[in-house]
């Protein structure tokens, strides 16, 4: 598995000949500008939640990738279902198997409305797994006591994608406890850096992890992690 920071909660994944991309938000961030949203390639989106830093692209994959597919929770996918986007809405507790693997949808505690005021329904997270390795998007969201039934459930993660910025999700302290919840050393931090609201000391939170045994990887834009 192959994962690429696109700034903010935005990432590439490449999987089993398959490309995913997740909460597509790059035309929108100064801080992306490097990144050609025309050059993204996009068999799936994976989409936790509703807002504006979340969806602001997927319009766009949508253009560059005709028969991509959405996957997301029910409102959100009859949302983008009436944009013309091939679209899969699940729930909570839910697996959706295809040939990118196993995409299960977990809690998160957020909100989850559309710019344009439309209920989004429940924020999630997704565990995606495969043959190749088994990762934890969180979405925003607080930590909470329910991450410890990730582990419960059996799926053993190979790396966990956390938010750490605070204010919006919880902050990198609280995602150190959510990597012990989740029973993942290996974390990737994101939705820090992208306003000045969720700027963090970036050495500070990497000395946090590492005192911890745990490691923080804040992934420079463009760059990708084998995992
Ligand atoms: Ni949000
Ligand atoms: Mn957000």
């Amino acid at each position: 598995m192959k994962i690429t920071f696109y700034g903010h909660a935005c990432f590439g994944i490449e999987t089993q000949g398959k490309n995913i991309i997740v909460d597509p938000f790059i035309t929108p961030n100064p801080k992306a500008s490097k990144i050609d949203i025309a050059e993204i390639k996009a068999d799936y989106i994976l989409l936790t939640h509703g807002h504006g830093d979340h969806v602001a692209d997927i319009e766009n994959i949508k253009k560059h990738n005709p028969d991509v597919k959405l996957i997301s929770n029910y409102e959100l996918a009859n949302y983008f279902g009436e944009k013309d986007i091939d679209s899969v809405g699940m729930n909570h507790g839910g697996t959706y198997k295809c040939d990118i693997g196993a995409v299960k949808m977990v809690p998160a505690i957020h909100s989850s409305s559309l710019p344009d005021g439309t209920y989004g329904g429940n924020p999630g997270g997704f565990v995606l797994s495969n043959e190749e390795s088994t990762i934890y998007i969180a979405g925003d969201t607080s930590v909470t006591m329910d991450m410890q039934l990730i582990p419960a459930m059996g799926f053993a993660l190979d790396l966990a994608i956390l938010p750490i910025g605070d204010l919006f999700t919880m902050d990198y302290k609280e995602a150190s406890y959510a990597a012990e919840l989740v029973k993942c050393d290996r974390i990737v931090g994101c939705h820090f850096d992208t306003f000045p609201p969720i700027e963090i000391d970036e050495e500070q939170a990497e000395i946090y992890f590492r005192d911890k045994g745990q490691e923080l990887i804040l992934m420079s834009i463009g760059q990708t992690l084998d995992v």
